[in-house]
């Protein structure tokens, strides 16, 4: 069985949402909590698939953890070198964020344990964490072409390297200065583009140092976490669908509350206002080491770009929803750059390029990117492929559809997003949902 989403055109988006936390912050909390000495209390905490998993592999590792209820976890840090051999593989279902950042954290450990993932996780490559922990020492197997499941074998001699990171990736580069607190000397990475840096402001919040110095950041091994209490900023990942659906919808006035707008992952907003959309920030805060603001959006006409290639690492995960929102807008839109969007939880830009084509938009997917002429999106039925942000980017198209749009394969939407469907209902979306025999 799979969840199938129907969507009827809808015309008018309105209210004043706050939605959930933030997946990267969230899983991030749980790591440096479960390490730390003391206790961590976490707010706003992602209650989703993919913070669920690494939640429970550090509770398989021997952790105390309480919660979540209503986003508050509560954690008993079992300092740098507590964790326990868990009893079986680590299960780390659709999350490419808890397999390549725990690659890093336990290579350093003194035990032997296995990492594994679903079907979509297990086709997306590891390599590129593996090579550069295996110059740091550690061992660790993979499947054939490099993929999961990834066998670490612990008591590994981990020494510190300089890494010259190849993409431009936040996963990479945390793994790796992860890897590095349990290493010799100095681990340090540059980064080709800048990327989230949610793990080097957090480890700085637990009092461990981390220094940036243009496009590199380094660390000293050796050193311990303090608990510390943790906000967790609403997801301006999952505030995006709401964004564009006020962008694109006839009428349409929304409020997005505590979003999170960490510089490194605001391209979003740059590349919508680009385009010519209404959009505001007001009521700024800092929580915990993270910039927040509420975003308004008010509906306008959006206009074709060729979007800037420096802004698409700050907008990397949003890329599905900011297709729908060219398919929407006067002109053509051209997206290079954007290579990293093919090993996604799926191959996003033939993903996109196929269902928006299904549609009856005019799109065209390249090597590294899209080429899109907006105009109008017809009903029809598109596929997730097991892709939380695909469903989600399906189904703000309908607002601009001339009819239905069915989506089939969305149970994923629960690994980062468990209570879109509610809330999109909320601020005007006309979805409903089945579950279905038809999947892939
Ligand atoms: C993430 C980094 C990004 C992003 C993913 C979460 C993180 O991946 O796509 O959803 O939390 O570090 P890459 O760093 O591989 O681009």
């Amino acid at each position: 069985m799979s969840l199938q989403f129907k969507l009827q055109p809808a015309g008018k988006i309105s209210g004043e949402i706050r939605v959930p936390g933030d997946k990267s912050v969230s899983h991030r909390s749980i790591m440096f909590g479960s390490l730390a000495e003391g206790i961590t209390h976490v707010s706003g905490f992602l209650e989703g698939e993919d913070s669920l998993n690494t939640l429970r592999a550090f509770q398989a590792m021997g952790v105390e953890i309480e919660g979540p209820v209503d986003g508050k976890v509560c954690i008993h840090g079992v300092g740098m070198n507590g964790l326990k051999p868990p009893a079986k593989p680590l299960d780390m279902g659709n999350s490419g964020t808890s397999m390549r950042l725990l690659s890093g954290l336990l290579s350093g450990q003194s035990f032997d344990l296995e990492l594994i993932g679903d079907r979509s996780l297990t086709k997306r490559p590891m390599k590129r964490v593996t090579d550069p922990l295996a110059l740091m020492g550690a061992r660790v197997d993979t499947a054939e072409g490099g993929r999961p499941p990834l066998k670490i074998h612990g008591g590994s001699q981990m020494k510190g390297i300089h890494y010259d990171m190849p993409m431009a990736s936040a996963q990479v580069k945390s793994c790796l200065l992860l890897a590095g607190m349990y290493a010799d000397g100095e681990t340090s990475v540059t980064e080709p583009a800048p990327t989230r840096d949610h793990t080097e402001r957090m480890l700085a919040a637990f009092g461990y140092p981390v220094k940036t110095q243009a496009n590199k950041i380094s660390l000293q091994g050796g050193g311990k976490l303090t608990a510390c209490d943790i906000d967790v900023p609403s997801d301006i990942s999952s505030a995006a669908f709401f964004m564009v659906m006020a962008a694109i919808a006839k009428e349409a006035d929304i409020l997005i509350k505590h979003v999170g707008i960490n510089p490194t992952r605001t391209g979003v907003i740059d590349i919508l206002k680009l385009m010519g959309a209404d959009i505001t920030l007001q009521n700024h805060q800092q929580v915990g080491g993270e910039p927040v603001a509420d975003v308004h959006v008010r509906n306008s006409q959006l206009k074709g770009i060729h979007v800037p290639e420096a802004l698409v690492p700050l907008a990397i995960d949003e890329f599905p929803v900011l297709f729908v929102a060219a398919a929407c807008a006067q002109g053509q839109t051209v997206v290079s750059g954007a290579h990293e969007l093919r090993v996604k939880e799926c191959d996003r830009i033939q993903v996109m390029a196929d269902g928006l084509v299904a549609l009856g938009v005019d799109a065209t997917a390249t090597d590294d990117g899209m080429i899109i002429n907006g105009g109008a999106i017809k009903s029809g039925t598109v596929n997730s492929h097991d892709d939380h942000r695909i469903a989600m980017a399906f189904s703000v198209a309908s607002l601009a559809a001339e009819g239905e749009i069915v989506i089939d394969d969305c149970d994923n939407v629960n690994t980062s997003f468990p209570t879109f469907v509610e809330l999109a209902n909320q601020v005007g979306l006309q979805l409903t949902t089945t579950q279905t025999t038809n999947s892939l």
